[in-house]
């Protein structure tokens, strides 16, 4: 079934074929993928249709306002727009341009900040504005009593996602944060495998998470750095597959790909070991650059075998010859590797919004992940294995 699904994706990408033969094109084979059954994850299920009153529920429709139209911004418009439940009602943007080309494609208005914090046909919005906003809009809109999604991270520093994640606490406000690949089919068919019991007890989780290329200079500017920027992606899944919390943390980082980097204070490579106290571990190979496409794999090893997620390519077909055999490339980047998380992602806030129950990831998910990252930095400065307790406020 799911290479099914694959197979009637979207060709994208800027790849041409002709590519390489390599020693790594024999992987793949037909390994049978777990698609969990609807419900099978509540948090982030669908409302049970053969339940009337979430029946009732499904038909309101919740009106969005999408705050910042870069990259992520377009992505989360077209889930947003692709939701029968939702609709994409304004967006705002610093740069005039980039609201409209948004509001031209989907079909919504151009609104400042302040009039979407305002509006009264606005019940939700999406940040994906740079993250040393996201702290402030959070609090902003949960004032003004609208359910939140923010990309992640919430904020680079610890205390401020704690007072942040305060006020969301008074104003009970619906919030997720953006851990788009727990929604993956992939990803998520590995998490129902492991709860089936299909490989026994969960002991080593490796996860493999490499960029095309560097983003430009001024978004590694306010990221944070690659380990509170892109490796918080690895951290969530590191917690969401070991089904245990790491309480200790080895990394090492530094600079293979670009010296602009470094000189930004950045690294472009990474590493990272993750603990749980009952010895479990994860390993995270991070780079700024993969020649070959978007590399995002995992494979979990259990006391009763292995389960293994690996790449996606918009086209899945193989090609033998007497040259060997050759795959198309891999999706170029997160806009098409993640869609359908994504979409799915989108469907559980607007589900949670429209259940009136927590929303997940939760804010505590995306303090926690923000704490691994942290622990990673001092692991790093100080060359130790960090214990994650050092660096919780
Ligand atoms: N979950 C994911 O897969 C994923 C992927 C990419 C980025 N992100 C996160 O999303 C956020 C945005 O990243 P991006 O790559 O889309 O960045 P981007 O630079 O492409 O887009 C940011 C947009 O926000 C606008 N903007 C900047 N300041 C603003 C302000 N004060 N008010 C209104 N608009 C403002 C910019 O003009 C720009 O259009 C970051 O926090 C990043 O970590 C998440």
């Amino acid at each position: 079934m799911p290479n099914s699904r694959i197979s009637a994706a979207v060709v994208g990408g800027t790849q041409e074929l002709g590519w390489a033969v390599t020693a790594q094109v024999i992987a793949e084979g037909c390994r049978a993928l777990v698609i969990p059954a609807p419900g099978a994850y509540p948090e982030q299920g669908e409302p049970h249709p053969e339940n009337t009153n979430e029946k009732e529920r499904r038909r309101m429709t919740v009106r969005f306002g999408l705050l910042g139209a870069g990259r992520i911004g377009k992505v989360h418009a077209r889930a947003i727009s692709g939701n029968k439940g939702a609709q994409l009602t304004a967006v705002a943007d610093a740069v005039a341009d980039a609201a409209s080309a948004i509001a031209e494609a989907q079909g919504c208005a151009v609104r400042t900040i302040e009039e979407i914090e305002a509006a009264a046909d606005i019940d939700a919005v999406v940040i994906c504005t740079p993250t040393d906003t996201h702290a402030d809009l959070i609090e902003r809109f949960s004032r003004a009593g609208k359910a939140i999604f923010c990309e992640k991270p919430i904020d680079l520093d610890y205390d401020r996602v704690k007072a942040c994640l305060r006020v969301v606490e008074e104003t009970d406000a619906t919030f997720m944060v953006g851990f788009n690949r727990r929604f993956d089919p992939h990803f998520s068919a590995v998490r129902a495998a492991i709860n089936e019991g299909r490989i026994g007890d969960v002991e080593m989780v490796q996860i493999v998470s490499r960029d095309p290329g560097p983003p430009p200079a001024q978004y590694i500017g306010s990221s944070g750095g690659i380990l509170r920027d892109m490796t918080i992606h690895d951290f969530d899944m590191a917690r969401f597959l070991l089904g245990e919390e790491p309480d200790t943390v080895f990394a090492t980082a530094s600079v293979l790909v670009d010296p602009e980097i470094g000189k930004l204070g950045d690294h472009d490579s990474a590493s990272v070991v993750l603990t749980t106290p009952s010895g479990k571990h994860c390993t995270i190979s991070n780079s700024r650059r993969a020649t070959y496409g978007y590399d995002q794999r995992i494979e979990v090893h259990g006391s009763k075998g292995a389960i293994s997620a690996e790449n996606q390519r918009p086209v899945s077909i193989e090609i033998a010859t007497n040259t060997g055999y050759t795959k198309p490339p891999l999706h170029d980047f997160f806009m098409t590797r993640y869609t359908e998380a994504y979409a799915a992602e989108m469907a559980a806030f607007v589900a949670a919004i429209s259940e009136g129950k927590p929303a997940s990831p939760s804010g505590q998910d995306g303090l926690r992940a923000l704490a691994l990252a942290d622990a990673a930095y001092l692991s790093i400065e100080q060359g130790r294995a960090v214990k994650v307790s050092e660096v919780l406020g």
